[in-house]
């Protein structure tokens, strides 16, 4: 018999997401145990029923720690990791002042490399066991990356940013280029262990209609291929993006006409966006991803969760890594609570905790295998000390429930929190 990890604390998994109609505190149950066989949940239930299931298995006691399904980041730009907290820009020269030049340094692929190991130790320190990343124009930038996450065990989804106009000499492919290299990373990489991976257009302003047509192309081939690129984020760029295509209808429709709208496409930020295009991303089934501690970093405004959800859009959240703040799915969540007050809704820790676990999951079409905490979903686990520093630990005190307990680690934890992370059974 493989060799069983039995852990016990306080479990908690969704049996259905907390947006739902109801309480949201309905949709979560608390479990003493979980026994873990080859990578995966196989059991749930009271400590005592699986001490008798695997007498055999290793024991890890967590205590009064809160044990989740691991965070799920579904947008970051690893290569932005070393640029993060960079002072005073809006989009555009933020990406010509910053980004641009460091994304340059990448195309050294030892630079690539140590880049990548330093996101995946910082992100797994913070609890984040999957995200989907852009990477630079340079192959080697997913071949570092794609490396450093199996080395890891790790799921995780990334892809060559495609970029042939509008960007410095030194950051551009080109149409065919972009389309040859993507197809050659996409073989090699796509359904290797854990990795998926993604065709990536950055965004409509730095892509030639060639360039999106080409890689319309190449999802058609690959269609169960994840595509993800930026929509709307500012609106700036979404003058900048009208004057580019003229033609275009709006600026979903500048993805849409070249092949690159659909249920496997996820839309970066996605703020400013008119009725027509919300109607259509929830007509494809789109993932619009929120990203919030960028929005309000980068100036880009206020994404309006709740009316988004209750049209029925699915959405997922991440850091957006480096225009986003933080590397931590928690100040994320509190990110994302903060803009929810300024556009009228105050959303539950519940809601939250899902957004960054089983919906970031959904958003990401693996929502049956990560996100969760269920039998035969991957261990792919985070627990949390809900006391982890002298503020949170006199807040939490105070609490008459779980989710008065977890709401102060959610608006001011950080990696301290982090008390314990399981990639696939193991513990890192
Ligand atoms: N739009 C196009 N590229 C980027 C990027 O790297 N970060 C953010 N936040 N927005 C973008
Ligand atoms: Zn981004």
């Amino acid at each position: 018999m493989p060799p069983r990890t039995l852990i016990t604390g306080h479990i908690l998994s969704f049996d259905h997401s907390p947006f739902e109609a109801g309480d949201p505190t309905d949709a979560a149950r608390l479990h003493e145990a979980l026994l873990i066989e080859e990578g995966r949940i196989t059991a749930l239930g009271t400590a005592q029923a699986l001490h008798a299931q695997a007498p055999d298995a290793a024991r890890t006691d967590m205590g009064n720690h809160l044990i989740t399904a691991g965070f799920v980041d579904a947008h970051v730009h690893y290569p932005q990791t070393a640029i993060i907290a960079s002072w005073g820009k809006r989009l555009i020269d933020w990406l010509n002042t910053y980004t641009f030049p460091e994304e340059m340094r990448l195309s050294d692929p030892a630079y690539a490399a140590d880049i990548a190991g330093r996101y995946l130790d910082l992100t797994l320190a913070h609890g984040t066991t999957t995200c989907a990343s852009f990477c630079t124009i340079h192959p080697a930038s997913v071949t570092a990356f794609f490396e450093a996450a199996q080395a890891r065990g790790l799921r995780a989804v990334a892809g060559k940013t495609c970029m042939d106009r509008n960007a410095p000499e030194g950051l551009r492919d080109t149409a065919q280029s972009a389309y040859d290299d993507s197809k050659q990373l996409l073989q090699t990489w796509h359904g290797v262990d854990r990795l998926s991976y993604a065709i990536t257009p950055r965004f409509s302003p730095t892509s030639t209609p060639d360039q999106l047509a080409a890689l319309g192309a190449l999802w058609s081939e690959y269609p169960d291929c994840l595509m993800q690129t930026h929509l709307s984020e500012q609106t700036d760029e979404v003058a900048w993006v009208k004057s580019l295509y003229p033609e275009a209808r709006d600026y979903l429709d500048t993805y849409d006409s070249h092949g690159l709208l659909g249920a496997r496409g996820l839309y970066g930020h996605a703020i400013h966006l008119d009725a027509r295009e919300r109607d259509r991303l929830r007509e494809v089934g789109a993932a619009l991803i929120h990203c919030p501690t960028s929005n309000t970093f980068i100036g880009s405004g206020l994404f309006n969760l709740a009316a988004r959800i209750a049209e029925g859009q699915r959405i997922g959240l991440a850091t957006d890594t480096g225009g986003g703040s933080s590397f931590s799915m928690l100040r994320t969540m509190a990110a994302a609570y903060e803009i929810g007050q300024l556009t009228g809704t105050a959303l539950h820790p519940a809601q939250l905790l899902w957004l960054a676990t089983a919906g970031s999951a959904q958003a990401l079409h693996m929502g049956s295998k990560i996100g969760n905490i269920a039998p035969g979903m991957e261990a792919d686990l985070v627990a949390l000390d809900l006391a982890s520093t002298p503020a949170i630990a006199q807040r939490s005190a105070r609490a008459d429930d779980l989710w008065e307990a977890l709401f102060p680690t959610l608006m001011m934890g950080d990696d301290r929190a982090i008390a314990g992370v399981w990639v696939a059974g193991k513990a890192v």
